[in-house]
């Protein structure tokens, strides 16, 4: 008898911010990422319906239709439909999310992490670390076509850490917890065509380009012992100087820029784009006893600005 708790499941999932190495971690370089306080959640339900449909705010698409809504949740539903041997399955999967879209900060991760973590609970199949990691991922390649992995990793397991292609995660102790501010340009952008921009950027200058991705890397690792020591000092120089090497990737804009040096005026340690760049947000590490006057100060002109703390939490089931 399936009992009544089986009948519904919401997972919700963090979005995340890239403190180091996003787009050369694509080519294998150490990022840093954290999980943020806003979350995806996604209620997977029984239902007498014909087919598996997903719905968000108002829209609906059944599973198996080939329009353009839902595409990661529409692959991560299938394999998991596949993988569990039950191709046919009627379902209500629900997504409803804080994290702006296409905003640098990890929202379709998330979604992609919750609705893995919901329906693998509901379908009674494996919900380790290693099965929704692969699920997820299935949705983020159809919507970004070669990601590294470090958005679901965050998503999935929270915290902060230290993540390589070929390493996998190190998750990095904090000595207290850290005040960022996130500052939205409200410019959605696809981060597949930013990707495909730095491959051509490699392309043309390949030198020049691995020793950036060797940069990136030293700048990761020395952004998790600044984290981990609290050196909040040091950890703003080093996220100056991973703008540097973003800039001439060409993921910034003179929009995105303009809020870099507002924000950079005082009280703040250092302040890079966050993510794939080319609108987007940007993360702002400020003085800890004067993060308050500066969201106030960046939410003048940047309204849709918030202050997140480090650590949160990543996937987690709420029934
Ligand atoms: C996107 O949040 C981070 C990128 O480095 C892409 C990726 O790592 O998959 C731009």
């Amino acid at each position: 008898m399936t009992s009544k708790r089986a009948q519904t499941v919401t997972a919700s999932a963090p979005g995340k911010i890239i403190v180091s190495g996003e787009h050369f971690v694509v080519q294998g370089a150490f990022a840093v990422v954290a999980a943020i306080c806003n979350r995806a959640r996604v209620t997977v339900k029984k239902y007498d319906g014909r087919s598996t449909v997903i719905a968000s705010e108002g829209q609906e698409s059944s599973v198996n239709s080939n329009d353009r809504s839902f595409r990661g949740v529409k692959s991560v539903t299938k394999k998991i439909f596949e993988k569990c041997g039950r191709p046919q399955q009627n379902l209500r999967i629900e997504i409803e999310s804080e994290i702006p879209s296409g905003s640098g900060l990890g929202s379709s991760a998330a979604v992609c992490v919750a609705a893995s973590g919901a329906l693998c609970r509901l379908l009674n199949f494996k919900t380790d670390t290693a099965t929704i990691f692969d699920f997820a991922m299935e949705g983020e390649k159809t919507l970004h076509g070669n990601p590294s992995g470090v958005d679901v990793q965050a998503s999935l397991c929270g915290g902060v850490s230290l993540f390589n292609r070929k390493s996998g995660a190190k998750s990095i102790p904090l000595s207290r917890a850290i005040q960022f501010i996130v500052a939205n340009s409200g410019h959605e952008r696809n981060t597949n065509d930013l990707i495909e921009r730095v491959e051509r950027r490699r392309r043309r200058f390949p030198a020049t380009f691995d020793h950036l991705v060797q940069t990136a890397s030293f700048l990761s690792l020395q952004a998790a012992e600044a984290i981990s020591e609290g050196d909040l000092p040091y950890l703003g120089a080093l996220m100056n100087a991973a703008q540097t090497s973003l800039n001439w990737l060409g993921v910034s804009t003179s929009g995105l820029n303009m809020l870099l040096e507002q924000s950079l005026i005082r009280d703040v340690f250092g302040a890079k784009i966050t993510g794939a760049g080319g609108g987007g947000s940007i993360i702002i590490l400020p003085k800890p006893e004067k993060y308050e006057s500066v969201l106030t100060r960046i939410s003048k002109d940047w309204t849709k600005s918030f202050a997140t703390a480090i650590p949160q939490k990543g996937l987690q089931w709420e029934n």
